[in-house]
């Protein structure tokens, strides 16, 4: 038995003994020699020694055929070949080093190197895949130039750079390992052309399967969207004559910005009107331009070592969430990554897993791609702006690109050249890169004798190996809005840098503060203050997310005292909802997410956090009570709502139009709960796109259709992706008592591939993330469950398995009884002689 915590570990990696490398490679030859069992991998790499040291190479794997050094065999004591490493002794100044190796990518079950999906050869290598390929120095700051030769039969073969001829690819500018990929295989393209605004011409190509090529239509046109958006706003133009993005089944992740050649999830490139939701354009549109995004941040100036990763995640999160508030509208964008942020990352934060935007250790890398930092990391940066202002941030980011072009960096470089940029000091700001936990503000307010004073306190909690922690600098934007709700003061933003400070103004009467006005800070609010204020700004309020926030939290405030001491729902709140229900001067995707009550899993962190321990059925029941007083409420309105947003005619993935459908599922959800699925068995039975169709599906799950999941099934059985969401659905819309067995049913059908990610995501994480309280049922079934195919799936695909292993991170918000059971299932994994992902997590969340 393993029973390890990280500080413990031999294996610990810590940002502190970061060094470079004695020798580096400045240039990789390559050729590959494809075959399913046996692929022959030979690589010439010229070596340039920087500094006193044996240079050690990295390799996972592989079945070495062959070590030379400038053309002679080594012998046995200038080199010792490890399991992992490769040490040369007494390597010369300059010399060319080749290796040959054979690996079996058909046998690659980890999607991690090179490996085979539906026949297709593709690779993956960060972080640090490019290991299990050949050797060399597998880390982010040894950047080299590439020439690339793929010997196969397949008619596709890629990789990063231009083609010279057909199959030898050559890249002329340098990167690290990670960036490297390859892709061989019987694939179609959907091209385009795009002209830069240096005049260059670039063929765009969108790679699939046979058979797919009718869904590639959007990725191409989001795609030449974020080259012109990255032109216009950081003047960044693509570098290469071509651009490649290629769809695959079998992938770990969204996708992957390998230079010139980015490999994605196919979820996230395949899509039509008939198979793939709003949601799901306009994750592609994301998601393409992320990756299209980090060929500046990213692959131009990259990491010098892992711990630097939000270098370029935060920061090409950050550039992907501003590039949608241009496409799809500031409001709505804006609110979505809110709720997003606080579903994923506050809970981690508020966990076991806790880490800071910039971690100091790890174990494993892998484990490390979080939404802390990914997207705390891009509010680091969304803060970093509003404190040095637009200007300043436009001189610093350019400084960025001009200084740093070709250079692997830190987050020491970033922030340099702002402080340049904007003489300040930002010594205090840097504690959001190292200090892990979310904030807390706490705001009181007095008035009295004509002065109106706002204090601030903050506080930022203990997390893992942090137990005290220094006062941050936060920019808090607030208005104010007089007693009538017209707005008194506009936004301005003010700094709290210490433990508590005050803000006083001179008023006749007590104003209605709006503040964290466009979210502008990652911090949790506690404020308390009368309803009639949050009332007003739910009604007026001229920043979006405040009045959607002063909804939210009226909305969670009634929830958490029916949940708590069985208040009703009273009069006042339900004609709130139903007034902006039901404003048409409001956009209606604002209306929809105005409807939205809290999640079950935001609810059961909140009364923890109230000191209440939270009862996941009741928090279940409660909330669908609370959906039956609104539907109540809102009553025979609903059909003529839903018809006033209606969206005839073809249909567009617009946002306009991806509004209705939103606000309209929202009305169909809550018109369920009175008509038992009538209404939704329409929209079900005449829906011409599949928003609509999955919006009425989940409906007539929630009132157990008898018959709507054998159609559906007889209508998709042959698309794999429409069948995700179908898997996904009647997990996550079984009830509480029947989710564990539904989930166990369905891994027992023949199309449940648990080595596809997004199938056993599906299932899986339908059942932890979809559906709380039957995943949290009190028999801990839902925990045994999930640890028998976290453990199923370990051995092939560690990355995947330690990734859904977070399910259980909110653990200890819970009764002693269900604490103990999740123990159990802990104890049990750690026992398993997990992978080295798992054995991570799984020390982590037991050490709570
Ligand atoms: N770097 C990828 C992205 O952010 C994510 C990724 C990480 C993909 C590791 C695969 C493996 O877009
Ligand atoms: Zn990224």
């Amino acid at each position: 038995m393993r029973d390890a915590t990280p500080e413990q570990t031999p294996e610990t990696v810590h940002l502190a003994d970061y060094a470079p490398v004695p020798v580096t490679v400045t240039h990789l030859d390559v050729s590959f020699q494809l075959d399913p069992k046996a692929t022959r991998v030979s690589s010439r790499l010229t070596c340039k020694r920087q500094g006193p040291g044996e240079m050690v190479l990295n390799g996972e794997g592989l079945k070495t055929l062959s070590v030379t050094l400038d053309g002679v065999p080594l012998d046995a004591d200038r080199h010792t070949l490890g399991d992992r490493t490769l040490t040369l002794h007494g390597a010369p100044d300059e010399f060319l080093l080749e290796t040959v190796v054979e690996i079996a990518p058909a046998d690659n079950k980890a999607l991690s190197g090179l490996y085979m999906s539906n026949g297709m050869y593709c690779t993956q290598c960060e972080a640090e895949g490019f290991r299990r390929i050949t050797w060399m120095l597998d880390r982010p700051d040894v950047m080299a130039t590439y020439d690339v030769a793929i010997d196969s039969d397949l008619p596709v073969l890629l990789s990063n750079g231009n083609e010279r001829a057909a199959g030898v690819w050559h890249d002329p500018w340098p990167k690290p390992t990670y960036l490297f990929a390859l892709v061989a295989g019987d694939l179609v393209a959907t091209s385009d052309s795009f002209t830069t605004m240096e005049g260059k011409d670039v063929a765009l190509n969108v790679w699939v399967r046979p058979g797919d090529e009718d869904r590639t239509a959007y990725a191409l046109d989001a795609l030449k969207r974020s080259m012109a958006w990255d032109e216009e706003v950081y003047g960044r133009a693509y570098d290469l004559s071509v651009f490649n993005i290629v769809a695959v089944d079998d992938f770990n992740m969204g996708a992957m910005e390998n230079k010139g050649l980015n490999v994605f999830n196919s979820r996230y490139v395949l899509a039509s009107p008939e198979t793939a939701t709003d949601a799901d354009y306009a994750n592609i549109e994301r998601i393409v331009a992320h990756e299209y995004f980090h060929n500046w941040t990213g692959n131009r100036i990259t990491c010098r070592d892992w711990f630097q990763l939000c270098l370029k995640e935060g920061l090409t999160v950050f550039r992907d969430e501003q590039f949608s508030q241009d496409q799809r509208g500031y409001a709505v964008q804006r609110i979505g990554d809110v709720m997003n942020l606080r579903a994923r990352q506050f809970r981690e934060d508020a966990g076991p897993l806790a880490h800071p935007v910039r971690p100091e250790s790890f174990v494993e890398i892998n484990n490390f791609y979080t939404a802390t930092v990914y997207e705390k990391g891009a509010e680091v940066i969304g803060m970093l702006r509003t404190l040095i202002g637009a200007e300043a941030w436009d001189q610093g980011i350019a400084l960025y690109f001009e200084r740093h072009d070709g250079e692997a960096c830190t987050i020491e470089d970033w922030l340099a050249v702002f402080e340049e940029a904007a003489e300040r000091d930002l010594t205090q700001f840097k504690l959001w890169y190292s200090q892990a936990g979310t904030p807390r503000v706490r705001v009181t307010e007095h008035f009295s004798d004509g002065l109106y004073r706002i204090d601030l306190a903050q506080s930022v909690p203990p997390t893992p190996g942090q137990p005290d922690k220094q006062p941050m600098v936060i920019p808090l934007a607030f208005g104010l809005l007089d007693r009538e709700g017209n707005e008194s003061r506009p936004t301005e933003v003010r700094e709290l840098t210490t433990a508590g400070d005050s803000l006083t103004f001179d008023l006749a009467e007590k104003p209605v503060l709006s503040i964290l006005r466009g979210f502008s800070a990652p911090v949790i609010l506690e404020f308390d203050r009368p309803d009639a204020d949050r009332l007003t700004l739910l009604a007026h309020d001229t920043d979006a997310f405040c009045r959607w926030e002063a909804g939210r939290v009226l909305a969670k405030d009634r929830l958490m005292r029916a949940i708590s001491e069985d208040a009703e729902f009273d009069a006042g709140w339900l004609d709130a909802v139903a007034t902006l229900a039901q404003d048409d001067n409001a956009e209606p995707a604002f209306r929809a997410l105005a409807l939205a009550l809290p999640s079950e899993d935001d609810l059961a962190q909140s009364l923890h956090e109230a000191g209440i321990v939270p009862d996941p059925e009741r928090i279940h029941l409660t909330r669908r009570a609370a959906q039956m007083a609104v539907a109540e409420r809102l009553a025979n309105a609903l059909p003529d709502l839903r018809a006033a947003n209606a969206t005839p005619g073809a249909y567009s993935p617009a946002a306009e139009d991806a509004g209705k459908r939103a606000l309209s599922a929202g009305l169909l959800k809550l018109q369920t709960m009175r008509d038992g699925g009538a209404a939704a068995r329409r929209v079900y039975d005449t829906a011409d796109n599949m928003t609509d169709r999955m919006a009425a599906f989940a409906c007539l799950l929630d009132v157990g259709d008898p018959d709507v999941a054998a159609q559906f099934e007889a209508d998709w059985s042959h698309d794999r992706l429409v069948m995700d969401k179908w898997f996904m659905a009647q997990v996550a819309h079984a009830t509480p008592v029947d989710a564990v067995g539904v989930a166990e049913r369905l891994t027992k059908r023949a199309d449940f591939d648990p080595s596809n990610p997004n199938r056993f995501r599906a299932v899986i994480g339908g059942l932890t993330a979809g559906n709380p309280a039957g995943f949290h049922r009190a028999d801990g079934s839902g925990y045994a469950f999930v640890t028998d195919w976290l453990l199923r799936l370990d051995p092939s695909n560690p990355q995947t398995a330690a990734r859904m292993s977070t399910a259980f991170d909110s653990w200890r918000r819970y009764d002693a009884d269900r604490q103990a059971l999740v123990r159990e299932q802990l104890d049990r994994m750690a026992a398993a002689d997990p992978s080295r992902d798992l054995a991570e997590m799984v020390a982590r969340m037991r050490a709570a």
